[in-house]
Formats: structure tokens, C-alpha cells, sequence
């Protein structure tokens, strides 16, 4: 529900639990007043406290720029007093910077606007609010667009600046969205990693200053992430108050937190202004990328709850959400580039047979590319390895009942490669200097047409020339030296934004082509795991990390945020291959449960007493494959932080059915067995756990005692039914 009350000039924005509150001023600044609990009314003026503030400027106009440093505005604007964290900054033609961005007009209407040429949360059975602010004397608007998602206490925002005036400008920032917030934050929750360790879930105070979190890789990276939440001291798992954004980006960003001499603690997000400048004409328009934002007092587990359900209802891709998606087996760890065609379909005899239902050949199939240091950008089948072609290879393992899928990394270009060698202009470049490298490849200069044009073409012919239904979209690579030797001088500024536009031309077109393919985004592992590919990819390869025991912080990491379903999980070697680490099989096999389960190694080589567990491997995952999709999540125990042990559990929607995932990561000795307090069951419900009867309330609060453990690496899955 949307409510513009133009007596208190107020506007208000409810969701099923909470209240988004902003209020216009006199002279028409618009500014933040309130975020919580539901609020019964638009009479919330007073907690702007305007009054309060000795420079309002309609009382006294000699202190305008003291009361522009005070004022909570909605989208802070930079250089004419707002001396925060501002949202956006525009040079005019005459190279300066200043602006005054005040209300003009307001529209609320049902459904939603879509943001064009990015990803953005669908909007069946929303009501949206654009709120239009201009600056007359620079020739600019702002329009913020609003979308209230009632029954998940979501509500998204976006923005986008458009040039009213007939000379051109240059928007040097532009951040979506930005919260005031007063002292009832303590805490800061983010996420932070490295390759094969993303997404670490780390919390910190917010001090005096100002705290940032960004990447500048031209994706968001394995290192951070582009969320951030703040939450109460007393936040825990099940209670306190959380204020969470996530920005809907596959590309630089930053998320910045201040605390400011008010106490104030003003919270914005957006694209990283570093490296970034727009040139708009005039009549363009720029948008911004969306923010997912929520409210809930309902501690880190609700947070989750309700991302949760956004993401499956409004971004995730409708074909996918629910669908069964089949277990997989993928070749990389198995063999690397040493394979061919005959040995590809031994795998996939043997996997057939354990009930394995895709196989994926990874990289290594096109070009002469032997090892990570050519042909990027050759799409073209090495019949060398793969004699008598694609199609020929297909055919062959669908015949044994399996569907194949194949591996690509569209957006990079080896030096040693044809395409190179025609087109040395296609890559990002400085001027004058030879392009650094990384795995020995460039990065396409995806701002010249032509070149997504062309990659588009080869990847339509490659999945046109065989019944492939699976895509594993790859990306190893940071950007660097983002230049490109096609655009203007004042248009370099664009060339990491665009890169990201161009990603998501790509995909847009390749789910639209192949409606029924499935397909699944990766970078390097888990650098590109974020809301913008989850739009198009309903899953993305989560690590390159399958040890079970890292897995659990990762996964952790990503859970927190995003559905299980959406995370690539698969059962992979011991010794690991990233870390050395030994782990029994099924305890592999239950870390890679609640997310798309599938395999990574070789099941021709590894030992026969493995491979005769994995029928009843695929089994269990297939029995609680709909329940890890549909239900809802809940974080229990912590490895992280308790350093012994790990456990969540998911109950089904109608509260019927659960499933529990305890990992004893270290075994102690002589200490009581663990009691777990379980959650998001039904109270009064009887559930049956191995044979025995317990009401819902007694898991929740007294706990579900875990049966003893021996030896280290040791998993349980518990099933829990309906009494009967
Ligand atoms: C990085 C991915 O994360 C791996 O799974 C694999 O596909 C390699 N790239 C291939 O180069």
C-alpha cells in the first residue's frame, strides 16, 4: 500500500509488517522521517523534527548550507551543503558541480516499471511510487521509483536522472538508494571472501567515520559483496532489527555506511562512482540499478526469510524456480583439459548408471585449448578432442538417458587466438601500453556493438548445432585498464558500466532464444553470485571450493541472502583439490544437499565402496530436492562461530515436513551431546523424529538432543515428519 497524505505532505509506504516513511518540506526537500514496525498514521511529520533545526530555511535563510548538513534527505545530492554521503553528483557543461534536487511531482499507480536494459524484480500485484525531484538551474531530474512487496516486507527502489535541459551533462555519481537511520543501529553485517572463500559472513560497530565496502573489478568479485545490513546490538538469529539493502548489480559497486556528528548513521548503495562517469545529452536518461530493501525485527533468520521468498517469487527466472533441476556431472575437476570425446562418454556411461542425469563439459572443447592460456573467444568445436563434432558427442550421451551441457566464457579473449589475431582492437585497452594479464587473457571491450554482436552469433550456433540444455557461463577474470579504443574521451568513463549492460544484452537474448535452457552463471567460483544474475541464471556455481568444511561458512554466507536452490553444490574429490583436506564421502554429499546437488569428479577412477554410495546419494537429495526449494531456511548452529559444529534445518511451507543438517566438524570428547533448538515449526504440531513423538513447541524451546557422534567430518540428516 502506497499513501501520499498531501496534508502532512507525507508519504507512506506499508508492507504487510513495516512502515517506509518520508516527508516534504516547505521548500520542497524531500526527506527520510521513518523506517520500522507498521506505523498507523501519516501524522509522522514531527519525528523529522524540523522545527528542531535552528537553520530551516524557510525560517532562516542565512543558514541554508547548515541546514542542507543536517537535514536527513531521501537522495542526498552533492556540493551544496549535504557534506555525507551523497547519491549523486553532476558536472554541467561548464564543468561544475553543484545540485539542488527539490520535489516537483509524485505518481502512485499498481505495478511496476521495468528498468531498461537491467535486471529488476518483476512486479505482478505491486503498487509502485515514482517521486519526480528536479534542479532547475542544472537542467536535471530525478525520478525514484518505489515498489511496496507487501507479503515479503520488501520494498525495492530505484532511480534514474534524466537531462531536461539542451546542453549535455556528465553524472559523476549515481547511487541508487540511501537510508537515514538514528542510533538504534549498532552492528554492521556483510560479506566478505576471497577466490575459493566467498562470502564470509562478517559483523562489525559502526563508529564515528564512515565504513565502505565496494569492489572495483568490474564485478562484484569473490571479495565483497554488494549488501549490507545494520542491525540492532541485541540483533541475533531470531530477534532484533535488521535494515538490509542488496543492490541488484553484477558490476562495481559500493555500499558505504556513516555515522555522522548527529548520531546519525546514513546507509547508501549504488555503483561505485570510482572509474564512473555518464555523459548524458540532453533529453537522456540514465537508471540506476535497483536496491532490495527490508525491514524486520525479526532477526537474521527472518532477513533471510523474507529474501527468500522475494527471490523466488520476483527475481529468479519463472521456468526455473520450482523445476526440477537435474543432477549433474561436470568434468572440470575430473579431468581438466585432458579429455576427448571418448573419455567424456565413459564418464557419462558410468554416471548413467549411478543415476547422474546431465553431463557438463567444462572448459577445454573449442579452439586448441589445452591448457587456460588460449583460444577465449575461438567458439569453435576442437574435433581434434571432439571427433566428428558437437552433435556427434551429444547424441551420444543422450542416448544413454542424460541430457549435456556445455561450458562458455563469453566475455574474454585469449591473445593466442584467432579472434585476436583478426580483431587485437576487441579488447580493453590503455592507449599505447599493452593490456595486462590475467590467466592470460583480455576482457572484450563490450561497449562496440560489434563485439557482443559477434560473441552473441557464435553462442547461438554452437547451442543451435546440438540438443544442449545446460550452459555454464564463465568469467575469470577482474577488468582492468577499462578503456576502450573505440569510445570518445568523455565517454571512457562509461566503459565498466557498460560492460555490465552489455552482460546482461547477452543473457537477456540467450534466455529468450532458449527458453528452456538452463543456465548457470559462474565466475572463477562464486565472484559473480549476486540478485542481477540470479535473473537471468537460477543458479550459480557457488565456490570453487567443495571441501564440505569451507563449504559450510560459504554457504552460510550465501544462504543468508540468497535461496538454496539458487547455489551450486556439488560432491567433489578427497583429498580436496583446493585445500588438501580429507572428508568422508556422505559427508560431502550432505554439505552439497541443500543447494543443485550434482558431482565433480571422475566416477570411472574413484573407489569402487564411493561410488556404490552414489545411488543413495541421488536418492536423498531427491527426496528433499521440492522441500530445500520451496521451504524456508533456518540458520541453527554456526561452525563459524563456534568452531566445533554446524547446523540449519528447512520447513515446508505448510509447516508439515522438515529436514535437519547437523555437520560435526570437530569431535570432543567427554562433553554433553548438542542440543539443538529448532525453529519455523509449528507449535502445536506433533513431529516425528526417528520413531519419536515431539510437539513443535519442545523442538523450539527445550531443543532436539543430536544423537552422538564419532571422528571428525561426521554429518547427520534428520528427517522430521507429521506425527500421525
Ligand atoms: C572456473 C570455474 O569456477 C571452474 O568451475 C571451471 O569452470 C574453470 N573456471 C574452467 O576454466
Amino acid at each position: 500500500m502506497v499513501i501520499y497524505d498531501s496534508s502532512k505532505r507525507v508519504f507512506k509506504l506499508d508492507t504487510e509488517n513495516t512502515s517506509y516513511v518520508m516527508g516534504v518540506t516547505e521548500e520542497g526537500y524531500l526527506g527520510n522521517i521513518y523506517y520500522g514496525k507498521k506505523a498507523d498514521t501519516t501524522d509522522l511529520m514531527y519525528a523529522m523534527r524540523i522545527d528542531e533545526h535552528p537553520f530551516t530555511p524557510a525560517k532562516l535563510p542565512g543558514e541554508k548550507i547548515g541546514f542542507m548538513d543536517r537535514f536527513p534527505s531521501e537522495y542526498p545530492f552533492d556540493g551544496t551543503g549535504d557534506f555525507h554521503g551523497n547519491c549523486i553528483n553532476i558536472r554541467n557543461h561548464k564543468g561544475q558541480e553543484g545540485l539542488e534536487l527539490k520535489v516537483q511531482s509524485h505518481n502512485i499507480y499498481t505495478g511496476k516499471r521495468k528498468i531498461n536494459g537491467m535486471p529488476s524484480a518483476r512486479g505482478e500485484g505491486t503498487m509502485s511510487l515514482d517521486i519526480v525531484l528536479s534542479d532547475k538551474a542544472v537542467g536535471a531530474e530525478v525520478i525514484l521509483t518505489y515498489t511496496v512487496y507487501e507479503e515479503c516486507d520488501i520494498i525495492t527502489r530505484s532511480a534514474r536522472a534524466v537531462n531536461v535541459s539542451d546542453k549535455e551533462f556528465y553524472i559523476t555519481k549515481a547511487l541508487s538508494a540511501c537510508l537515514n537511520l538514528e542510533t538504534d543501529v549498532s552492528d554492521i553485517l556483510s560479506l566478505h571472501g576471497s577466490w575459493a572463500r566467498e562470502r564470509h559472513i562478517q559483523r562489525s560497530k559502526i563508529n564515528y567515520g564512515s565504513y565502505v565496502i565496494e569492489s572495483l573489478r568490474g564485478e562484484p568479485g569473490h571479495q565483497d559483496h554488494p549488501f549490507i545490513a545494520l542491525l540492532s546490538e541485541n540483533c541475533n538469529k531470531e530477534s532484533g532489527d535488521v535494515y538490509a539493502m542488496n543492490l541488484v548489480y553484477s558490476g562495481n559497486f559500493i555500499a558505504r555506511v556513516q555515522k555522522d556528528q548527529f548520531d546519525r548513521v546514513r546507509a547508501s548503495i549504488g555503483i561505485n562512482p570510482e572509474h564512473f562517469c555518464w555523459k548524458l545529452e540532453g533529453g537522456q536518461e540514465f537508471e540506476m540499478p535497483e536496491v532490495i530493501m527490508q525491514y524486520t525485527c525479526k532477526g537474521t533468520n527472518g532477513m533471510t526469510n523474507n529474501f527468500h521468498n522475494f527471490f523466488r517469487k520476483y527475481i529468479l527466472p519463472p521456468r526455473w524456480t520450482d523445476a526440477e533441476r537435474p543432477v549433474l556431472i561436470n568434468n572440470w575437476e575430473a579431468t581438466y583439459f585432458d579429455f576427448n570425446d571418448d573419455k567424456l562418454v565413459q564418464i557419462a556411461e558410468e554416471a548413467s548408471k549411478l543415476g547422474i542425469e546431465m553431463l557438463v563439459m567444462d572448459d577445454g572443447w573449442f579452439g586448441h585449448r589445452n591448457l587456460d592460456n588460449s583460444s577465449l573467444g575461438d567458439w569453435y568445436v576442437n574435433e581434434e578432442k571432439i571427433k566428428g563434432g558437437l552433435k556427434k558427442l551429444v547424441d551420444r550421451v543422450n542416448a544413454l538417458g542424460m541430457k549435456f551441457g556445455i561450458w562458455f566464457e563469453p566475455e574474454m579473449i585469449s591473445p593466442d587466438s584467432d579472434l585476436y589475431r583478426e580483431h587485437p582492437e576487441w579488447a580493453l585497452a590503455l592507449d599505447g601500453r599493452e593490456p595486462g594479464l590475467c590467466r592470460t587473457q583480455y576482457v572484450l571491450d563490450f561497449s562496440r556493438h560489434e563485439v557482443v554482436d559477434y560473441i552473441y552469433s557464435r553462442l547461438y550456433e554452437i547451442l543451435k548445432s546440438a540438443n544442449i540444455e545446460y550452459v555454464k557461463w564463465d568469467m575469470n577474470r577482474p577488468l582492468a585498464e577499462a578503456a576502450s579504443l573505440s569510445l570518445p574521451a568523455d565517454r571512457q568513463g562509461e566503459v565498466l558500466h557498460r560492460h555490465v549492460l552489455a552482460l546482461y544484452e547477452l543473457q537477456e537474448r540467450l534466455v529468450t532464444d532458449f527458453p528452456d535452457l538452463l543456465l548457470e552463471n559462474c565466475s572463477g567460483g562464486g565472484a559473480r553470485f549476486d540478485a542481477g544474475m540470479l535473473y537471468y541464471s537460477p543458479q550459480i556455481w557457488c565456490s570453487d571450493n567443495a571441501d564440505p568444511v569451507e563449504r559450510l561458512m560459504i554457504q552460510e554466507g550465501t544462504h543468508l541472502i540468497y535461496p538454496l536452490s539458487t547455489t551450486g553444490t556439488h560432491v567433489a574429490d578427497s583429498p580436496n583439490h583446493v585445500n588438501g583436506r580429507v572428508t568422508p564421502f556422505d559427508t560431502r554429499a550432505d554439505v552439497a544437499l541443500t543447494g543443485t546437488f550434482g558431482y565433480e569428479l571422475d566416477v570411472t577412477r574413484i573407489a569402487e565402496e564411493e561410488r556404490n554410495l552414489i545411488p543413495a546419494q541421488i536418492e536423498k537429495y531427491k527426496k528433499y530436492r521440492h522441500l530445500v526449494q520451496t521451504g524456508d531456511y533456518y540458520r541453527i548452529a554456526s561452525f563459524r562461530e563456534n568452531g566445533r559444529y554446524d547446523s540449519y534445518m528447512v520447513v515446508s511451507k505448510d509447516k508439515d515436513k522438515a529436514v535437519l543438517i547437523y555437520v560435526q566438524v570437530v569431535t570432543d570428547s567427554n562433553v554433553l551431546t548438542k542440543k539443538l533448538k529448532l525453529y519455523g515449526l509449528a507449535p502445536d504440531k506433533k513431529y516425528n523424529i526417528d520413531g519419536v513423538e515431539y510437539l513443535g513447541s519442545t523442538l523450539m524451546n527445550v531443543g532436539y538432543i543430536m544423537k552422538p557422534l564419532r571422528g571428525d567430518f561426521q554429518s547427520v540428516v534428520v528427517e522430521i515428519n507429521p506425527a500421525e
